[in-house]
């Protein structure tokens, strides 16, 4: 059986989904689950576009061992050198290459012709093989370049020492009868595709990602580039949980497999949504909270009857527990640590998990039942929270509404260490409390989205706020959860300020 590597681009492309930009930390977490889960290549990052991509793609290389980690850069010596310099320390380093080929693109954005993409991209190459062996290239826009054309810079950038060649499918144009015809040309007509691998990478502007992609392995794609949860650019990309599950399940169909655990995959998945604030939805396939549950009669007899009458896939597979309520008031600190793994919250420490601990047996004493959403509230909220000298903090917050007054909201930061308080009115009382929020730290930035949603039931349910800001075209996804939802509202709407005060890019994002 063929195994097909798996290139995952969460922490580059998938940060290309507006408001997913991660910090260094944030991806140094990520990309250390990315390897427990065991994808072959890590792309961690863009390292010219900023200060911040390159730490964060230098700090992954540094750190995370048992994987290839690959920055992206344009076909230009200086992109090239400040991915060299960023992947130096990794245990195996990847320099990632790429240039539009679709004539498109040639004459409206590179105002280049075809015969200069094609010298610049050998160009290119070659200058990278200073550094390494592991070299890819990227065609962008493959998919509406023309196919001869494409042959012959596939053939003569393996010439130059390309070990993989990639054929993106960039603005999701494809369908999978002609991607895997487009694989199939290629693979017959470029005399030395032999010495390298055929890479895909698809966007999901039509909802064919997944389809594109797995019919280019049946053509023999031997690297498939994918996010967790199919998070990226616009509509996204390949979604890894999903293509991983599709070939596991049908081995017989594909030949074909990965070296994913997939018991990681939910723990990933979980992790990824969180540290973006980009929620998977319901009926998503493979990681949705509905993508084991049988609501019709008719099914769930089948599944009490034979499990595989209306299952395709064991959620144990892919790191999901049996049950959803999980822990009591009973329940002992081995089986809390536990269910932290399972959550993705790996990197705690002894004395974090303490702190945890001792929260979660207070909630269980006011809350009857424990879910998976209390615990991750009590770690991303009161756990996970940035020292105080860092950034900004909710102290305390005090507010009066009601139908006889205007809301009133008496708010303490800790804005670096420093208090500070206000006191602000507003048109309800969330408006009360973000202006004051607003004064207190003097954010330019605009609020673009406010999003509120009960996460476990009944009227003791956790509150769970998603905002989203903009301040000077970047934009920035913050949540937090609470019981009371004002003070969700307050902490997701300082969580949005810290990040955006973490982010320090220099050129935009994007080719
Ligand atoms: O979509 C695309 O073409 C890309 C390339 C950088 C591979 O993301
Ligand atoms: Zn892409």
């Amino acid at each position: 059986m063929r195994i097909i590597k798996i290139f995952d681009t969460t922490l580059r492309d998938g940060e290309q989904c507006p408001g997913a930009t991660m910090n260094v930390d944030e991806k140094l977490q990520i990309a250390r689950q990315l390897a427990r889960l065991n994808v072959d290549i890590i792309e961690a990052g863009f390292p010219i576009t900023s200060q911040g991509d390159f730490e964060a793609v230098k700090r992954v290389a540094d750190e995370v061992r048992g994987v290839t980690v690959c920055g992206l850069a344009r076909a230009v010596d200086k992109d090239i050198d400040r991915v060299a310099e960023a992947v130096k320390n990794a245990e195996s380093g990847r320099i990632h290459i790429v240039i539009a080929t679709s004539d498109i693109h040639l004459k409206y954005k590179l105002k280049m012709d075809r015969a200069a993409v094609l010298a610049m991209s050998v160009k290119a190459v070659r200058h990278a093989r200073k550094y390494t062996d592991d070299i890819e290239f990227s065609a962008e826009d493959a998919t509406r370049s023309d196919w001869d054309y494409l042959c012959r810079v596939t053939e003569d950038v393996i010439k130059a020492g390309a070990t993989t060649v990639n054929i993106p499918d960039t603005v999701g144009y494809t369908v999978p009868q002609e991607y895997s015809e487009l694989i199939e040309y290629l693979m017959n007509k470029v005399p030395n595709i032999d010495k390298a691998v055929i890479s895909i990478h698809c966007h999901n502007d039509l909802g064919q990602a997944v389809a594109n992609s797995t019919a280019a392995i049946l053509k023999g794609a031997g690297q498939v580039e994918c996010t967790i949860n199919g998070i990226g650019e616009r509509a996204g990309n390949t979604a890894l949980e999903e293509v991983v599950m599709t070939l596991k399940t049908r081995p017989k169909y594909f030949d074909a497999d990965t070296r994913i655990n997939t018991r990681e995959i939910y723990k990933t998945s979980k992790m990824v949504s969180r540290i973006t604030g980009i929620a998977v939805q319901p009926n998503k396939a493979i990681i949705g909270d509905n993508a084991f549950a049988h609501e019709s009669g008719i099914h769930q007899d089948g599944i009490l009857k034979e499990r595989s009458t209306y299952e395709i896939l064991n959620p144990e597979e892919i790191g999901i527990s049996k049950s959803k309520l999980i822990l009591g008031k009973h329940s002992g600190r081995h089986a809390f640590k536990d269910r932290l793994t399972t959550l993705g919250y790996q990197s705690l420490t002894e004395e974090e998990i303490n702190k945890a601990f001792e929260r979660f047996k207070a909630l269980s004493d006011q809350k009857k039942h424990i879910f998976d959403e209390d615990i991750e509230f009590i770690v991303t909220n009161e756990i996970i929270t940035l020292k105080e000298s860092d950034g900004f903090s909710l102290s305390s917050l005090h507010v009066v509404s009601g139908t006889e007054q205007r809301p009133l909201a008496k708010i303490k930061l800790s804005i670096k260490g420093e208090r500070r308080e206000m006191e602000s009115t507003g048109d309800g009382p969330v408006d009360a409390v973000y202006n004051a929020i607003k004064e207190l730290t003097g954010t330019k930035s605009e609020l673009k989205k406010y999003e509120i949603k009960g996460i476990t039931g009944g009227t003791d349910a956790l509150g769970d706020v998603v905002v989203m800001l903009e301040e000077d075209g970047r934009v920035v996804r913050a949540s937090a959860s609470d019981p009371d939802i004002i003070v969700a509202s307050a902490k997701a709407y300082i969580n949005a300020l810290n990040k955006l005060a973490g982010i320090c890019r220099t050129v935009e994002k994007g080719v």
